[in-house]
């Protein structure tokens, strides 16, 4: 790991609820500016539950499976946060696959998994966002507990930080959980084009998946459906009119 390089491509805001997102240039933001935390929870917390309950055969099933996680891409880390919250009161350690393009978010979030030095996102933006999950959620796991299942995870390769997402991307294991987290199809159009996510749902998706993502484009919505996934078409967070969960038995 270098010393800390350069400067930060975007600038940290907080949003609404209190917690941070990441703006650009061009004024996109990672998250809703009503809520970063609060809308993760709602998009992508909820797929993470009818996941485990999917694969968790019993209902009652104690504890219940957590679904190996795909996202796209891991930006601040939410959803990585999230998934090792879950899967820690699951008594488990997350696992999964985290896509990002820029390299310094990727290197910022595994030196605050590994308690390194800091790179250029600061350590205290992945503490409050763990924070906001043990307390918030009420899933009661410890900031540090949520970490160290992400840290063995890494260790052990049961979670993978991998780069970029393209049409050449090669998925050795299947996801049955999937947070489709790319930025707007304006500023990544090839990520909503109807190839990729025909190849993204055929070589991606275990076949009892639940995906999840905050938007609700056309080509999404039928490549879904072609590929065999029921769809629900949920209220949108905050100002987005819809958003989507679909999921695969
Ligand atoms: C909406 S943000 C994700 C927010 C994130 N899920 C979180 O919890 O903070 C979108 C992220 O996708 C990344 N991204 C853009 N194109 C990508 C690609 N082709 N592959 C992987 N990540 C990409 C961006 O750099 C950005 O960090």
């Amino acid at each position: 790991m270098t010393d800390r390089p350069g400067s930060l491509p975007f600038e940290i805001i907080t949003t609404a609820d209190g917690s941070p997102t990441a703006r650009f240039g061009d004024n996109e933001t990672m998250h809703s500016l009503r809520g970063a935390f609060s809308e993760t929870v709602y998009i992508y917390g909820t797929a993470l539950d009818r996941a485990s309950q999917l694969l968790s055969k019993e209902p009652a099933e104690s504890p219940s499976i957590s679904p190996r996680t795909l996202s796209l891409g891991l930006g601040l880390g939410y959803v990585e946060i999230l998934a090792s919250a879950y899967a820690a009161k699951n008594g488990q350690t997350p696992k999964g696959e985290s896509f990002e393009l820029v390299d310094e978010l990727t290197a910022s979030f595994q030196a605050w998994v590994y308690s390194r030095p800091e790179q250029l996102v600061p350590h205290s933006l992945y503490d409050d966002v763990a924070r906001r999950t043990s307390e918030i959620t009420g899933i009661t796991v410890g900031v540090g507990e949520i970490r160290a299942g992400l840290a063995k995870s890494l260790d052990k390769k049961d979670w993978v930080l991998r780069p970029a997402m393209t049409l050449e991307t090669i998925f050795e294991q299947k996801f049955s959980c999937v947070a489709f987290d790319a930025f707007s199809s304006k500023s990544t159009p090839e990520l909503w084009s109807r190839e990729f996510l025909d190849r993204f749902l055929s070589t991606a998706c275990e076949q009892t998946c639940v995906l999840s993502t905050y938007a609700c484009t056309g080509h999404l919505k039928r490549a879904l459906v072609d590929a065999g996934f029921t769809l629900e078409i949920r209220e949108g967070y905050a100002s987005k009119r819809d958003s989507t969960l679909a999921h695969r038995a």
